[in-house]
């Protein structure tokens, strides 16, 4: 691919804007993807295929609409690297995993507004959202990035070698709990991070949300990622066949249910990507 490995930027410009790259993060390759490789749907069943949960507009309510978003708003102004992330993503057997663009423009002004310096991300993949959180944050900034597959981080890891902004990033290759924990045990890291962003196992969410809490400062964020989760949790639950899909459905019900409940934050959900929760830390 013209992207791997150097800066042909005219090759780079050619791949990401190629209708192909385009359709991976939009709700209608997205919506397919999780039709066969998540089982949510058999495709012999009529019912489901005509049913306007499954016309494949995502969560919003065309793919039109969202393609307007992304030419207008987020692919202008997406950085280069960010966009060379994604075309190496592209040939990743889970591409679909990675953040949207337009929940990663969204994030990085979260970044901004915080003045965000010390981050904590867990799930990790090939880097879009730790680049776009180190390119956003200042030179001194610390991101404390977590996640137990290697692999997928070093597909990307060059394109952040490259954009000079790696030394802000402390890879810790490892499920995330284990991280935290260890974290807490110094009594200086408790409320010394400014936002924390959580894209990994869907199970966990809440464990995250107790440590996070303690963690994050006052007044600092918390970002969840698949808050929405393909849009299944508004689905009757024998229409998500993948004990996965199902598992996740479940936890992330309880997860929305319990974050509303939760005075310790203020929150907002928000309908991008696969839905963001934005939960700020109040005391
Ligand atoms: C949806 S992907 C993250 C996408 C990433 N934010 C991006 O922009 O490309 C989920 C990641 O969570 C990681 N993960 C799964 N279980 C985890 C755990 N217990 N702790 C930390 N990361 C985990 C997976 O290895 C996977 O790379």
């Amino acid at each position: 691919m013209a992207c791997v490995g150097g800066p042909n930027f005219a090759a780079l410009k050619e791949v990401c804007e190629r209708p192909s790259l385009r359709w991976i993060l939009q709700p209608k390759k997205l919506a397919f993807q999780s039709r066969t490789r998540m089982n949510l749907q058999s495709k012999a069943s009529d019912e489901v295929e005509g049913s306007p949960l499954w016309e494949d507009k995502g969560l919003l309510q065309s793919e039109e609409l969202y393609n307007y978003v992304l030419e207008t708003s987020v692919y202008p102004r997406e950085p280069t690297p960010l966009k060379e992330i994604r075309a190496i993503t592209e040939i990743h057997p889970e591409f679909y995993m990675g953040t949207t663009p337009d929940s990663g423009q969204l994030i990085a002004m979260l970044l901004n507004l915080l003045n965000a310096k010390n981050t904590i991300e867990i799930g990790i993949f090939t880097g879009y959202s730790l680049l776009l959180t180190a390119l956003t944050i200042p030179d001194d900034g610390k991101i404390i990035a977590i996640d137990p597959d290697r692999q997928s981080y070093e597909m990307g890891l060059p394109v952040i070698q490259k954009s000079g902004v790696g030394h802000k990033i402390d890879f810790k290759n490892s499920r995330a709990l284990p991280v935290l924990d260890e974290l807490l045990k110094d009594e200086k890291n408790k409320g010394g991070f400014d936002f924390a962003f959580v894209d990994a196992d869907k199970t966990n969410y809440g464990n995250y949300h107790e440590r996070l809490l303690q963690l994050v400062k006052v007044g600092g964020l918390i970002v969840y990622d698949n808050t929405l989760w393909y849009g299944t949790l508004v689905m009757p639950e024998e229409r998500v066949v993948d004990e996965l899909m199902r598992q996740g459905r479940s936890y992330l019900l309880e997860l929305n249910r319990f974050l509303a409940a939760d005075n310790r934050i203020e929150i907002s959900q928000v309908t991008v990507g696969d839905g963001l929760t934005i939960c700020r830390r109040l005391f």
